[in-house]
């Protein structure tokens, strides 16, 4: 028996990111959990939606430049924090330590095991949220989290974001390959 949830989105969990932007000069750093990848092949285009009220928003629009950082679980307190507090009320541009890449106003940061550097390269108006397309010019990711050159997630230990718990969780064991168990299915 299934119950009717009014419509509302359930597609969780989502990777908790911090996006780094210039705003008024200063770098500024939000949390975001809507996120979306959106073109899987050069151009790699991923997607933010992104609240209008944020202060965050009118940087990305003027500076066409942000950053996608992943944090480890052991940055769930700065990780939360800038997500509790604006940058119109509290200057948050040294929580972090920054690092920069080809972008003037992407500042990234040097915890987070994995980095985004995006161009802004499209933005869409919906009523209450800017989602903002970025098209990653370059990825940075920790030496430690890779094996054989490719990221390992239970290295990065993302902060994975639930909307229905309002807790961040952390990932569990593998299931299965992906693009292999169903051959089984093929086979029969
Ligand atoms: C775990 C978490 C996830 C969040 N995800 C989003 C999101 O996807 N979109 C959004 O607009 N705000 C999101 N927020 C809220 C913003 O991060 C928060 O309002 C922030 O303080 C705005 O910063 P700014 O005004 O300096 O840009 C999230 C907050 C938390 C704690």
């Amino acid at each position: 028996m299934k119950k009717t949830l009014d419509g509302i989105n359930l597609l969780y969990p989502t990777p908790t990111t911090i996006v780094g932007a210039k705003v008024e000069g200063r770098h500024n750093f939000i949390t975001i959990a809507h996120i979306g990848i959106v073109n899987h092949a050069k151009p790699f285009l991923i997607s933010l939606s992104m609240g209008k009220p944020h202060y965050t928003n009118a940087g990305i629009k003027e500076n066409k430049a942000f950053s996608v950082n992943i944090p480890s679980e052991d940055m769930v307190v700065a990780t939360d924090y800038v997500g509790l507090v604006s940058g119109k009320k509290k200057d948050k541009s040294d929580v972090f330590e920054i690092f920069y890449g080809q972008l003037e106003s992407a500042p990234m940061i040097s915890e987070c095991p994995i980095n985004m550097e995006c161009t802004l390269y499209d933005v869409y108006d919906t009523p209450t949220h800017d989602l903002f397309i970025g098209e990653i010019v370059e990825t940075y990711a920790e030496e430690s989290v890779l094996v054989d050159g490719r990221v390992d997630l239970s290295r990065v230990k993302p902060l994975l974001f639930d909307m229905s718990s309002v807790q961040y969780w952390s990932i569990g064991q593998t299931v299965a390959r992906c693009w292999n168990v169903g051959k089984k299915m093929k086979q029969k």
